[in-house]
Formats: structure tokens, sequence, C-alpha cells
């Protein structure tokens, strides 16, 4: 079983990088199940459906999102009448954004049954209340022991929150995936029975900050602006991915990589 996990998808331009090579990549390395993560997929914040239809079209088999999933109205619609999106599973039980969609689901494919679960650290902000992701994920794991593979999409900012997290779980989780930051770290490896890599990366603009316009943001860290709105940057892009190697008969990863394009 091979797994392509691809980094936060943001705005136009990670779009295009998702919907002009997808296909190829998954011919060329016989990819099984390509999950993405697309909280920043429309104009950087959260995903409408129409990028939900663009991005499943491209051959994207499985969404994840993040901090950003409740920056408009529409997602709720979008997580509730979709089968092929989870949002962090670690929301308060409480509030009406735990009553839209899942956070954990689990995917039939090649005879086995892949779990996917979406997280994200209560350090992100969000327009929601978020509960302990380690204490979620243990619960989870208790309620449903018995999956044959089990991918974890982590939304977090710190690389210690990441490597804490598979330091709580490895060998129990087939993989731990960071999200969240845009930025690819080169430490993918496989820890206790567990691939890992701190952060997945983005497709998005390559000349930009996190995929967004730099100077509103250049201007906040001088302070001459309070905060910044992610305008999307345009041209190039950038495509931040990882492949996942899984053993069919024992269920365990056997390798990791890191898999990239750039468009000039
Ligand atoms: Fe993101
Ligand atoms: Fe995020």
């Amino acid at each position: 079983m091979r797994i392509l996990f691809i980094g936060d998808i943001f705005a136009k331009a990670g779009r295009k990088a998702v919907t002009e090579n997808l296909a190829k990549i998954v011919q060329k390395e016989k990819i099984d199940l390509t999950i993405a993560n697309a909280e920043n997929a429309t104009h950087g914040r959260s995903l409408s459906q129409d990028h939900y239809n663009e991005l499943i079209k491209a051959g994207v088999d499985m969404i994840t999102m993040g901090n950003h999933t409740w920056d408009t109205t529409a997602v709720y619609d979008v997580l509730s009448k979709n089968k092929k999106i989870i949002r962090p599973l670690n929301v308060d039980p409480k509030t009406k954004e735990a009553k839209s969609g899942f956070g954990s689901i689990v995917y039939s494919i090649r005879k086995k049954h892949v779990r996917i679960t979406n997280l994200m650290s209560m350090q992100c902000s969000a327009r929601t209340t978020i509960t302990n992701p380690f204490l979620v994920l243990e619960e989870l794991l208790k309620a449903y022991p018995k999956d044959d593979i089990h991918i974890v999409d982590f939304h977090a900012e710190t690389t210690s929150e990441k490597n804490a997290m598979l330091m709580a779980f490895a060998g129990r989780v087939s993989a731990i995936i960071g999200t969240h930051t845009h930025v690819q770290t080169a430490d993918e490896k496989i820890y206790k029975g567990t691939a890992f890599i701190t952060d997945a990366g983005m497709c998005g603009a390559k000349e930009s900050i996190i995929g967004a316009k730099p100077q509103e943001i250049v201007d906040m860290f001088e302070g001459k602006l309070e905060r910044f709105h992610l305008e999307p940057a345009k041209g190039d892009y950038q495509f931040n991915s990882v492949i996942i190697d899984i053993d069919n008969k024992t269920n365990k990863p056997k390798k990791i990589w890191r898999y990239n394009i750039n468009n000039n």
C-alpha cells in the first residue's frame, strides 16, 4: 500500500499544483491512496464546494483540514454533505462545529481498513474550542483498536508538540504527518513502527510567506500593521508531499520520503 500525503493546499496556486501534477504522480509512483490537507484551498481560508469538487476530480481520495476549517460559514455544508473530507476531531463536543462532519473515518482500500484521523493543536487559533489532541487520540484508539492502517494528520505549529505526538503514539498508529506550518521539514523517518514527518509542507505560490503575499506579513512583523489577511500570492508554485509505503502483510510502514515539484 502506497500513500501520498499532500501538504496544505493554499489558494489557486496550490490547487493548480495539485490539478497539474496529481494524476501523473499517482501513475508514476503507483499511489493507492491520496490524502491532502485543504484547509487553505479556497483563497487561503477553508474549502468551498467548488474547490472540494476540483480536488476530488484531480484525484484526491481524502481531504483533511485544520484551524482554518471554520473561516467560512459555507464549510458547514461542505463538511455535512460530502464523504471525502474530515475536519479536526478534537473540537469541543458542545460546540456547533462538532455537529458538522467527522474527524476520523475509515476508508476501505485493497481489502484494508485505513483509518484517517485529523487532529489539531490547542495552540493553533481557530474559530471554535479545541480539546486536548493527545487525550482525544488515546480515546479513539481505545474505541477502535483494530484498524489495519491508521494515518494521523496532526495540525500544529510547534515542532516539539508534533514530536511529542510521535513519542506518545509511536507503534500505535501507522503514520503521524504534521501539517499547518507550510514549511516542509527534512526529518522524515520510521520510528518504532510509525512513519513521521514534522511538517509535510505546502502546495502554493513559491514566492510567498506560507502561500500569502509577503508585504503585509513583513509590515506586521515590522510593527506597521496590527494583523495580516493572508492574501494569496500568485506566480510559480511548489508542490510538497510525502509518500509512505506500508507493508501489505504486516501493515507496518516500511519507508517514508519527501516528494516535491517546483514548476520553474
Ligand atoms: Fe495551512
Ligand atoms: Fe493551519
